[in-house]
């Protein structure tokens, strides 16, 4: 099954037809050793150049990664590098993946700001380590990708939802439909303050996702609503101030999210989550949260 869908009227499967996909149990965290704002490449990072409080920031950092590590995932960390004051967030530089077989493949990402396309081969290199086989997307036919910030596996299954608008162009997903073999959902992103899909869709289980549904198209918001059966939103004010929407639910019932979402924390517990809050304020600064700090792996 290698499509892309661009509207609900194509989408002729339902989630139970997918083919099954494991849950990642591996975290990758990369230390905030040079983390800082020091350019502005998304809305939200306009007049942070160089405010971030740093010993707050490895604070929330270290909260984080225990978080994840009481939920039973086995954390790995990566140092960061100089001049790389983005790598912490390493949700985007690559895209992993397992096939059927177990075989685990990572495709890298092409970043959208030059002063990113650094971290790209350092995240390569120790994927390369943990035995995965990394590919590349063509450059010739896809000028940027940027890994798990615009594409966002459904929980459990082989189907992709990517984004395209502000960081990753709309034919990357050809190729990735082709290389993994699998579906894409492809969605139009239409506000800038919501640059990449993890900004913007939060999935939570195979039947739940979280939204803001702002950042979407009529015709995206359609699809969404097709394959999920529970669409929990969130308002502008928590989406676009505390990232509520760069959540992350690794297991289909925690959720780990950003200090201070009262009204996506309400919708969560009533649909029967739990919510663990973090605060991430150093990283709102960077236009990052929760999700985008980790990379998740098999
Ligand atoms: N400053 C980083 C950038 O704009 C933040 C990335 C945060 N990641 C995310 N997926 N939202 O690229």
């Amino acid at each position: 099954m290698t499509k892309i869908y661009t509207s609900a009227d194509q989408i002729d499967f339902s989630i139970s037809d997918i083919p099954s996909m494991p849950v990642p149990a591996n975290v990758l965290m990369v230390k905030p050793t040079f983390f800082d704002v020091e350019y502005i490449i998304n809305p939200h990072m306009h007049g942070h150049i160089g405010g971030v409080d740093k010993v707050r920031a490895d604070h929330e950092w270290e909260l984080l990664r225990d978080g994840f590590s009481e939920l039973g995932l086995n954390i790995h960390t990566l140092e960061g590098e100089k001049n790389l004051p983005d790598m912490v967030f390493c949700a985007n530089q690559s895209l992993p993946f397992v096939d059927e077989k177990g075989n685990k493949k990572a495709l890298m990402g092409i970043m959208h700001a030059s002063q990113r396309k650094g971290e790209v081969p350092v995240i390569e290199k120790w994927y390369q380590k943990q035995g995965y086989e990394t590919l590349h997307l063509d450059p010739g036919k896809t000028r940027t990708f940027e890994g798990m910030g615009d594409a966002l596996w459904h929980f459990k299954r082989k189907l992709l939802w990517g984004a395209y608008g502000f960081r990753t162009s709309q034919n990357a997903y050809e190729q990735i439909s082709q290389l993994f073999n699998t579906p894409v959902i492809a969605l139009e992103l239409v506000d800038e303050k919501f640059y990449h899909l993890d900004t913007c869709m939060c999935m939570l289980s195979e039947q739940s996702v979280l939204i803001y549904p702002g950042a979407f198209t009529n015709t995206g918001l359609e699809m969404i609503h097709k394959l999920f059966d529970n669409v929990i939103t969130a308002n502008l004010y928590e989406a676009e101030k505390l990232f509520a929407v760069n959540a992350t639910c690794p297991d289909g019932k925690n959720v780990l999210i950003q200090q201070g979402c009262t009204d996506v924390n309400k919708k969560l517990r009533d649909a029967g989550f739990i919510v663990h809050e973090y605060s991430t304020r150093e990283y709102l600064k960077s236009g990052g949260s929760v999700f985008c700090m980790k990379l998740m792996f098999w």
